[in-house]
């Protein structure tokens, strides 16, 4: 018997990287999961790969109309939505910046897809879940970058995962008299496609590596225990609380 069983979810940035690691634990552990990413090619050979408890739901979450018909086809199809995970986000290595320096354009992509798009897809996800009745659980990812001196010269990318996470804590209480539960998750420096660019730099991914005193940067299958149990009835008493999974960044 799996943890997640017959859980229907849906996880943004499923198709790469962190979200793509839980959605491969979520499958393993029996939930239904829909893998919404703008990202149409990579969702679709993803959700081929994990099998019939995984479905492409092809979205651009800075677009509502975009964001509403994904929730709508999970309506449609299973008539509720027991879990939500926002990883999708973009983090615009080599033109974020100081704010002093940092162009107007820059910090309105950021905010358009960590800021906006997060809030799209917690709207349309919570109403579905309040509409289906039985609660539910969502999980948003923070960023040491929000609240350490690791966001240093990365002044959109830093404040729009602050911006989650105080929307996370507002969530989580407007929304547990639905019963629906709301945490954050904040991880430490992962190797994935996002932060390729860093790691690719072996300076830069030498300092990365000394910022977390486990001794290691972290893999997406780090990250995917806490997603299961949060998403699962293991969890039931937490809401409106950040998880720390990163390596002892933040206690520095
Ligand atoms: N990797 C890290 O070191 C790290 C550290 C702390 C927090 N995080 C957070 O974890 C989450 C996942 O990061 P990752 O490293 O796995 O990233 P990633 O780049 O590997 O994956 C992000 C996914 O989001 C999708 N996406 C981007 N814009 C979108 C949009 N407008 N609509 C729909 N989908 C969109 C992309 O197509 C991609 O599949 C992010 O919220 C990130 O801020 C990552």
């Amino acid at each position: 018997m799996g943890r997640l069983d017959g859980k229907i979810t849906v996880i943004t940035g499923g198709a790469s990287g962190i979200g793509r690691g839980a959605a491969e634990a979520f499958v393993r552990e029996g939930a239904m999961v829909g893998l919404l990413d703008r990202n149409s090619a990579m969702a679709e050979q993803v959700a081929g790969e994990l099998g019939d408890l995984a479905f492409p739901l092809v979205a651009d979450q800075t677009n509502e109309a975009s964001v509403a018909a994904a929730f709508e086809e999970v309506r449609r199809r299973f008539g509720r939505l027991d879990a939500l995970l926002t990883y999708a986000a973009v983090q615009l290595v080599g033109e974020d910046a100081p704010v002093h320096e940092l162009d107007l354009d820059v910090w309105e992509r950021t905010y358009a897809v960590n800021a906006r798009g997060v809030f799209l897809t917690c709207k349309h996800g919570a109403k579905l879940m309040i509409e289906a009745g039985n609660g539910g659980s969502i999980v948003n990812t923070g960023s040491p970058t929000g609240l350490t001196m690791s966001g240093a010269e990365y002044t959109a990318y830093g404040s729009s995962k602050a911006a989650v996470m105080g929307m996370t804590r507002i969530m989580a209480h407007d929304l547990a008299r639905y019963g629906i539960r709301v945490n954050g998750i904040v991880p430490g420096s992962i190797v994935t496609p996002l932060t390729k660019k860093l790691y690719d730099d072996p300076e830069i991914s030498a300092k990365l590596t000394a910022l977390h005193p486990i001794g290691r940067v972290g893999t997406p299958e780090d990250m995917a225990g806490i997603a299961v149990f949060l998403a699962s009835d293991e969890s039931k008493f937490a809401t409106g609380a950040h998880f720390f999974v990163d390596g002892g960044i933040s206690v520095r």
